[in-house]
């Protein structure tokens, strides 16, 4: 009933470049979704071609390495009940013209380029979730926080007392 997961997530470069750094950060957030990590980078072939390995031998391949590659992303990992499969439904699907309206996908995408230019990536299991983290963070560029309502969801009013009990947990990872 609460399973806490963590997923990778990319603002990819045609994201970047068109400004919707805040807007897909503010989405994710306002899903009650916790950044634990968080950075700018410059995703360069070595790194593309190991994330994106499943691919290889695929015609999109270099296209989408060149995609990639081509300005800086924002890698984040984000973390929640169910994030993976969470996160996913808010991507939606791969062609932004197939994308249902509400989602990342089908609210900021349409146009593409050699590759499907679209937005936003995120992990699609638990496996490629452990396996991107590690590709993008070392532990120590993660964090463990509470939010500030959390207290709320994990805590009792004990009317006799008039107090609330276990206010302090948020994190159960
Ligand atoms: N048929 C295709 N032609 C061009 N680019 C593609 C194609 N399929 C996927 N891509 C690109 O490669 C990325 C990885 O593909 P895939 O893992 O199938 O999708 P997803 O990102 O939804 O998990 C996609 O997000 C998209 O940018
Ligand atoms: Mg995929």
């Amino acid at each position: 009933m609460r399973k806490i997961e963590r997923t990778l997530v990319i603002i990819k470069p045609d994201a970047v470049v068109r400004g919707l750094i805040g807007e897909i950060i503010s989405r994710l957030e306002k899903k009650g979704l916790r950044i634990v990590g968080m950075k700018m980078i410059h995703i360069d072939r070595e790194l593309a071609e190991k994330h994106y390995a499943e691919h290889k031998g695929k015609p999109f391949f270099e296209p989408l390495i060149d995609y990639v590659t081509k300005a800086p992303s924002v890698v984040m990992v984000v973390e929640g009940r169910y994030a993976i499969s969470v996160v996913r439904k808010m991507a939606g699907a791969t062609d932004p013209k197939d994308a249902e309206p509400g989602t990342i996908r089908g609210d900021y995408g349409l146009d593409v380029g050699d590759a499907i230019y679209n937005v936003i990536h995120a992990s699609d299991s638990e496996e490629s979730a452990k396996r991107e983290i590690e590709l993008y963070f070392k532990d120590e560029e993660l964090h463990e926080y509470c939010k500030a309502a959390e207290w709320f969801y994990h805590s009792h009013w004990d009317k006799d007392k008039g107090e609330y009990l276990d206010s302090t947990r948020c994190l159960d990872v």
